[in-house]
């Protein structure tokens, strides 16, 4: 490609540049500039700009914001409690997910409500579209459909029926025919979101549009597009299992803490209310190597189980592969046991795995670790109906995790006996809470071996 027909941008700040360079000069980035095909002809300004006056603060009112809820408790406990009129949402996550599917059964739980959505699929034909929509029931007249990619159009579209909620699906099939530049390419994203959003704001009208995920997990194309859109949703999940959840990155409508559980089944996605139910569903009864840990997402308590299998390695160097949680935390955990209890793990492989398909990687996980290694490696079982959470630092120590009340509190609705936690927050729970469980206050790796002696 000529040099005068490219231009460079960085896909964190979106700067343009007329030649590479290895850092940012505008936001300090490495390596984030790329080549992209400069746009011959600049698009027609597709929603006419208002012409907006200052006002003070303190006239504007809160009524503003005006949510809808989706018909799906998950879906808009993530949202921050709703659909926000005129605002612009990115879903993405890994390819087969159920991105169209999520979005597919919003629309229907909306036009079931007679609020008019508008669902373009640039991916797929109406036929494969409708094939997904058979598989999840029937739809309203007040759902339309379109099967394109050329933006020009979808947007007299979007103009003339003026939807409540439009789902783009996705922004990398879409193409700008004034531009140059080949669909999904960052020109093209850029100048789209741009499109979004000024019709989100201008018309009231809720986007929803679909992105991509690359190899390493980001968004692709430019970070820019993160920053453009009001509210990010990840939707994650092993595809081997049929547990999805539905997280925010950003919401400029609600807190990024919370997190929506869904499960894959035949007939669409299904709510998950009770996700630690579902997490232990076929859980053995007492093994060595099996714990029940207590995490916290967002404000949520789940129980997971965390599964380690020691064996004698026969290898020069001994295996270790953690699955839903981090490598580099459980190869640390490895070697706290090793120097604080004398665990001669160095001769062993280590296989750790988060069963259910979660993927924890806060430290209270640690404890869970911590004693299915243990209890994997001296090959005993742990008092049965056991439940645990805690950090463990570097020296052995056990320490404090965040909302220990509302984890016992879970483990123990749960029907668990025992709860195995950091000595100081058990120092601070209050009777009720601890009433019906028994709780184990441990304050170093040390104690958890004596524990075991005695089970
Ligand atoms: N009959 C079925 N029973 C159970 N699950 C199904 C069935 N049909 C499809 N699925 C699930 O739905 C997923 C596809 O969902 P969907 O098309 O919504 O994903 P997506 O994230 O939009 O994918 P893409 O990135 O290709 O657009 C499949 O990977 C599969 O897990
Ligand atoms: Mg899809």
């Amino acid at each position: 490609m000529a040099k005068d027909k490219t231009v460079f941008f960085c896909t964190e700040c979106g700067a343009e540049f007329s030649k590479w360079a290895g850092q940012c000069s505008a936001c300090k980035a490495w390596n984030s500039i790329v080549e992209a095909p400069k746009e011959r002809k600049k698009s027609a300004p597709s929603v006419p700009f208002r012409k907006n006056d200052p006002v003070p603060l303190g006239k504007i009112s809160a009524e503003d914001e005006k949510r809808t809820e989706t018909g799906m408790k998950e879906l808009d406990r993530v949202l921050g409690g709703g659909i926000v009129a005129g605002s612009l949402v990115l879903a993405s996550g890994d390819p087969g997910i159920g991105k169209s599917t999520l979005l597919l059964q919003m629309c229907r739980n909306l036009s079931e409500r007679d609020i008019p959505v508008f669902y373009v699929s640039g991916e797929e034909s109406l036929r494969q579209v409708k094939l997904r929509a058979n598989r999840i029931g029937a739809f309203g007249d007040n759902m339309l459909f379109l099967a394109e990619n050329d933006m020009d159009n979808i947007r007299e579209h979007l103009m003339s029926i003026k939807p409540a909620v439009a789902v783009i699906d996705s922004i990398q099939t879409m193409v700008l025919p004034g531009l140059d530049s080949p669909a999904g390419s960052i020109t093209q994203i850029k100048e789209i979101t741009s499109f979004l959003l000024r019709l989100a704001k201008e018309e009231e009208i809720t986007v929803f549009v679909v992105g991509h995920v690359t190899k390493e997990g980001s968004v692709a194309g430019p970070r820019m597009l993160e920053h453009m859109v009001d509210t990010v949703l990840y939707f994650e999940g092993d595809t081997t299992t049929p547990y999805r959840i539905l997280r925010s990155v950003k919401n400029r409508f609600g807190s990024t803490n919370e997190i929506g559980v869904f499960s894959m089944e035949r007939n669409g996605l299904i709510e998950v209310e009770n996700p630690s139910a579902h997490m232990l569903s076929g859980m053995p009864e007492a093994e060595p190597g099996s714990i029940v840990a207590v995490t916290l997402e967002g404000t949520r308590p789940i129980l997971v189980e965390v599964q380690a299998l020691v064996c004698r390695t026969s290898f020069n160097f001994p295996r270790r592969t953690a699955q839903g949680t981090d490598t580099n935390r459980m190869n640390l955990m490895l070697a706290v046991l090793e120097k604080r209890l004398g665990l001669g793990l160095s001769g062993c492989d280590v296989y750790v795995n988060v069963a259910g398909g979660m993927k924890v990687t806060e430290p209270a996980i640690d404890m869970g670790i911590v004693l299915s290694v243990i209890s994997g490696y001296a090959n005993q079982t742990l008092p049965e109906k056991t439940a645990a959470f805690g950090e463990v630092g570097l020296i052995g120590e056990v320490r404090s995790v965040p909302q220990a009340a509302l984890r016992v509190k879970e483990a123990a609705k749960l029907g668990y006996h025992t709860c195995i936690m950091p000595k100081c927050d058990a120092d601070k729970l209050d009777k009720n809470t601890a009433s019906g469980i028994r709780i184990i206050g441990v304050s170093n790796v040390r104690d958890l071996k004596k524990l075991l002696a005695e089970s």
